[in-house]
């Protein structure tokens, strides 16, 4: 869980780094889950953002659940967002998604039992010139394979055991 203090001092951040209001909430949002151990922003946290940016809690939850990245519940430590749009679907995005499937044994919107992975849909992600592309945690990944992909998550598994 994050502290008060940590959020006050990441919403002062976001207030220098950011001009309009709605950016220093996506920052800030942004930050906090970014600290948060399983990828999503607490109810607490939200109440204290509210607070602190003098914005409505519900203005706040129309942000959450606007923006595919934010969550409102826990997520695993690398969240693998997925793009499904048609760049990436006519470039054998299908097979990457199967091949991500069965290796963690998850479908969209599931967390792998040891808690490090969760599998999300996206929209395009912008780089469809590399597609297909899928996004983990604020890494890119495209002109993927399946055997690409099946090498990087046992590469983040990997990394876990050490
Ligand atoms: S369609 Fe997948 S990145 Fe654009």
């Amino acid at each position: 869980m994050i502290s008060q203090s940590e959020i006050k001092k990441i919403v002062e951040e976001a207030r220098k780094e950011a001009l309009e209001k709605q950016d220093i909430l996506i920052y800030t949002l942004h930050k906090i889950q970014d600290k948060v151990e399983n990828n999503y922003i607490p109810e607490e946290s939200a109440k204290i953002i509210s607070k602190e940016l003098k914005i409505p809690l519900s203005k706040i939850y129309e942000v959450l659940t606007f923006y595919t990245m934010f969550s409102t519940k826990p997520r695993g430590k690398y969240v693998i967002r997925i793009c499904t749009s048609l760049p990436c679907h006519v470039a054998n995005g299908r097979e990457i998604i199967e091949a991500i499937k069965d290796e963690l044994k998850i479908d969209f919107g599931q967390t792998t039992k040891d808690g490090l992975f969760t599998l999300e849909e996206t929209g395009c992600l912008g780089l469809c010139g590399v597609s297909p592309v899928i996004m983990i945690n604020q890494e890119y990944y495209g002109n993927l394979t399946p055997e690409k992909v099946r090498e990087i998550l046992k590469n983040l598994k990997g990394g876990e055991e050490k």
